[in-house]
């Protein structure tokens, strides 16, 4: 009956596993990968080292790191027959709906290591997904401009191999700009994990039934999609597209007050962080420096935007109440615009970068013998008992 179970919607007040992954500290504003800042992460480290880090608990040592590397870069290519599929898609389909349906098909293609009650088989599955979620996510934004699929290249390091096949064309010679580089790198490691949001819950949820990773993946893609998550670094841009001049703001900031108006400020907010999020303080920086850099004055005029709506924002009464501050999402968009990334694929960086979270989190669970089948209770409200009538007899 009620009152027999804890009544916890959004699950804000329960722990749903133990973890050794990463630590949030929403009141200091303070999040940490096995232990290490993000700060540092950031300034010293590349996303791949992170991921070696994420999955395996301590940095790498030299051989580690090149093993590591190596493995990554062999499987980068995928099945031909996988890339078929992208065919099947209308040229406008969203490169997120394209990444859910791609994704899940893997364990299509990889039945190999799909015995996820083998430790060797988790680990070559956690390597693949690693290695071609870029091929995947460059294929859907070729297949979307009608250019031709590039394919990796192992000369090339994780993030140069991932812009090479998003911008290269085979009829000219491609060099990654080493400024883009890093501060793709650089997105790519503030994004790498972030402990039980709704994506990474999913696929600890999806997988508890003992469901192969490539399939739960997929789940944590589809729920990465919504603009309430990862589908937030599409909609700040639409939103800071949308305002014409920085007299605007202060009226995009009355409406997201307004509790009859369903609109909110995006890439504002967070379940945890009653603080400035840590990773969307580096951003600003990265930001600032990223633009001064490639001298850009298109996207200038966005950030200025985005500046102001923060400093009005964070004035505001509504928003200080509320301990509501920039998460990382909210000058990310600006980032990527920068680098030429197109609006549709946002989310789809989201998904590159947060692939390695997510797997690392798969497999600590695995390797937990507390973890069973994810089963959740609920406060049933409906009808009490009541009999079955025949068509004839109701109305
Ligand atoms: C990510 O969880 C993670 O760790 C996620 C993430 C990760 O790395 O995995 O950090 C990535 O998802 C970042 C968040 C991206 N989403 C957005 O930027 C969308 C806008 N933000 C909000 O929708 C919201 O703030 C959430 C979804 C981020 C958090 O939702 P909560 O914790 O359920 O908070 P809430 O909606 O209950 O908000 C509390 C109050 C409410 O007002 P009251 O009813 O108390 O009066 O704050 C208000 C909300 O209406 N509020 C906002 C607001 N965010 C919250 N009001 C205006 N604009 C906003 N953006």
């Amino acid at each position: 009956g009620l009152g027999m179970f804890t009544y916890d919607p959004g699950y804000a007040a329960t722990a749903s596993c133990r973890s050794s992954i990463t630590y949030i500290d929403g009141d200091e504003g303070t999040l940490l990968y096995r232990g290490y800042p993000i700060e540092q992460l950031a300034e010293h480290s590349d996303y791949l080292e992170v991921c070696y880090l994420l999955l395996y608990g301590e940095l790498p040592e030299t051989k580690q790191m090149e093993k590591f590397r190596d493995i990554i870069t062999r499987h980068t290519m995928v099945n031909e027959d996988l890339l078929r599929f992208y065919d099947g898609f209308r040229y406008d389909a969203h490169p997120m709906a394209i990444m859910v349906g791609v994704v899940g098909a893997l364990s299509a293609f990889y039945h190999d290591s799909t015995d996820v009650t083998d430790p060797r088989h988790r680990e070559i599955s956690a390597h693949r997904m690693i290695a071609k979620m870029p091929t995947l996510a460059a294929a859907s934004y070729k297949h979307s401009i009608g250019q031709p699929l590039i394919y990796p290249d192992n000369s090339l390091g994780y993030v140069d191999n991932f812009l090479r096949m998003m911008f290269a064309v085979p009829s000219e010679p491609y060099t990654a700009n080493p400024v883009a580089s890093r501060a793709l790198d650089l997105m790519m490691i503030l994004h790498a994990d972030h402990e039980q949001n709704a994506s990474a819950s999913t696929v600890r949820l999806a997988s508890s039934s003992g469901a192969n990773p490539f399939a739960s993946i997929a789940a944590g893609i589809a729920s990465l999609w919504g603009p309430a998550h990862g589908g937030a670094n599409e909609a700040v841009v639409q939103m800071l597209e949308s305002i014409e001049s920085v007299r605007d703001v202060p009226g995009l900031v009355d409406r997201a007050k307004d509790k009859s108006d369903a609109f909110r400020l995006m890439g504002f907010g967070h379940r945890i962080y009653k603080q400035y999020d840590p990773r969307a303080k580096i951003i600003r920086q990265s930001c600032h420096e990223l633009l001064n850099e490639l001298g850009s004055t298109r996207d200038q005029p966005l950030f200025e935007i985005a500046l102001e709506l923060e400093r009005i924002a964070l004035e505001d009464d509504y928003f200080k109440e509320r301990n509501l501050y920039p998460n990382v999402d909210f000058y990310s968009g600006i980032i990527l615009r920068a680098l030429g990334i197109p609006l549709s694929m946002f989310t789809v960086m989201f998904v590159m970068s947060r692939t390695v979270g997510w797997i690392a989190q798969w497999m600590e669970m695995m390797d937990d013998p507390d973890s069973r089948i994810g089963r959740p209770r609920q406060l049933y409200v409906g009808h009490s008992r009541r009999d079955y009538l025949p068509l004839d007899q109701r109305g």
